[in-house]
């Protein structure tokens, strides 16, 4: 494998998932929107996985983290006060010439409109502006009147709604430093460089949680973050080799972070972020207290007060997706076809089984897959499929990542059993069609690695 990028292209991930249904441009009848996308069928069947596998490591499973929903769009102040309205910008630079607008901290990963391309700065006939600041967030304006009185933004981050809702949560929740608060929800951002697929985007859906600590424990903490963070991944079949924590320099840090480490995923534009974990600080609490004049501290029951440090894992589905559909990717060739197969952990993969009737105009084997099926789809998403050719079937679920078909032939007319064939290792073996559901539960509850992990 090359050190710098994954074998696969996106264009080729790009093609999978449009083929599939995973994710469409948006407004595509339109003529799309740069970064934007909508996602279809299997794509949202794989982001309410990623959700909900988040949910369950960061909240369910634990003591210590509670929910929230917070609104999109917040009292402008809050943005004043988090440095946003300030800071939250992105050098950019014109080309004269060619009218295209680029990062100027990120030429390397842009190209230029001339031909043949090359990175912004690199024609003769390249005349580049000096960089300028440009703030990310989108503006909107709340009630009628369109002045500056009425201007408020949607949120470039979930995290500022954790943070002004701090003293409702720690009232409420009956739970003292270390505790968290988990949030999940749409973030805004007008990037400058589109491009990339769903790695940057104009509209994203963010994982994030904010964990409230006594200052002396936050470096503790914030190593504790990264590694639990970094086993999720690999939990969930992520290959070791693709993925790899970095520290980032001091000069590379936000304006509120006192120490920042990427989890950095090999996606095939190269090594990226895929998921921060930030020790913010006291930055935030301080900060909306000094604005708000609400003070966000916690006082112990001996009634010392402080201010809690904060580490955030943050993240995006759209990221994370982007790295389990490269991860999973694969290409062979079974006896004399190449098939394309998607090895997703079977956790995250959108459709669970797939139920296939071998001979779908035989009764018998019509009646028993479409009983099965619909004894499996109350407990899990699987599909039914009787139109085409068995080997095209399962070339179809392939694609998809379904780990397991069961398939209902001849045999089971006379003994009842049904073969389950396995994505991965195509392997076939023959269970009892009444022991499916026990056999399926069982087989989602396994441990799981690509066979291509080192
Ligand atoms: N609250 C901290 C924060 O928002 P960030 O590093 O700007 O920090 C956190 O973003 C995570 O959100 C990133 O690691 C990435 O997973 C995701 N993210 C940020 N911008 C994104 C974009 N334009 N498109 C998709 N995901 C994005």
């Amino acid at each position: 494998m090359a050190e710098t990028a994954q074998p696969v292209t996106m264009d080729t991930i790009v093609s999978l998932c449009r083929r599939r249904g995973f994710v469409f441009p948006s407004s595509e009848i339109y003529g799309g929107l740069g970064s934007t996308y909508d996602y279809g069928h299997y794509g949202v069947l794989t982001k309410n996985n990623i959700r909900s596998l988040w949910f369950r490591a960061m909240v369910q499973e634990r003591d210590d983290i509670v929910a929230l929903d917070s609104a999109i769009i917040l009292n402008p102040r809050v943005w004043e006060a988090s440095g946003h309205v300030a800071g939250f910008t992105d050098p950019l630079v014109d080309c004269r010439t060619c009218k295209l607008r680029f990062r100027a901290d990120q030429l390397d990963l842009a190209s230029c409109g001339r031909k043949p391309s090359k990175h912004p700065g690199e024609t003769p006939d390249c005349d580049l502006t000096e960089p300028r600041q440009f703030n990310l967030m989108f503006e909107t304006h709340v009630g009628a009147l369109q002045d500056e009185s009425s201007t408020a933004y949607l949120r470039p981050e979930t995290a500022q709604g954790i943070f002004v809702n701090f003293k409702n949560v720690a009232q409420l929740a009956r739970r003292k430093p270390p505790f968290g608060i988990a949030q999940v929800g749409k973030s805004f951002r007008n990037e400058i460089t589109p491009g990339n697929f769903l790695f940057r985007l104009r509209e994203f859906e963010q994982m994030e949680m904010e964990y409230f600590v006594p200052p002396p424990e936050a470096d503790e903490w914030h190593r504790y973050w990264i590694e639990a963070r970094r086993r999720w991944y690999l939990d969930l079949g992520l290959r070791d080799e693709n993925l790899r924590v970095r520290e980032h320099d001091a000069d590379e840090r936000s304006h509120y972070s006192l120490a920042t480490s990427d989890l950095e995923y090999l996606y095939p534009i190269g090594w990226q972020e895929l998921e921060g974990v930030a020790n913010r600080g006291e930055y935030d609490l301080t900060q909306h207290t000094r604005e708000s004049g609400t003070k966000l501290e916690w006082i112990d029951p001996d009634g010392t007060r402080y201010t809690p440090y904060v580490i955030e894992p943050a993240v995006s589905i759209d990221r994370i997706m982007l790295a389990f559909l490269c991860d999973a990717y694969d290409e062979e060739v079974v006896g004399d076809r190449e098939r394309v197969v998607l090895r997703l952990h079977p956790r995250v993969a959108p459709v669970k089984a797939a139920i296939l009737p071998l001979v779908p105009r035989d009764d018998g084997m019509a009646g028993r897959a479409r009983a099965l099926y619909e004894e499996l789809r109350r407990y899990h998403q699987v599909e039914h499929d009787d139109s085409g050719q068995i080997g095209r079937r399962y070339r179809r679920q392939d694609e998809i990542g379904t780990p397991w078909a069961f398939t209902v032939d001849d045999q089971t007319l006379e003994d009842e059993t049904v073969t389950v064939r396995d994505r991965d290792s195509l392997a076939q073996e023959r269970l009892p069609i009444g022991g499916v559901r026990e056999w399926l539960d069982d087989a989602l509850q396994q441990d799981w690695s690509s066979p291509h992990s080192h």
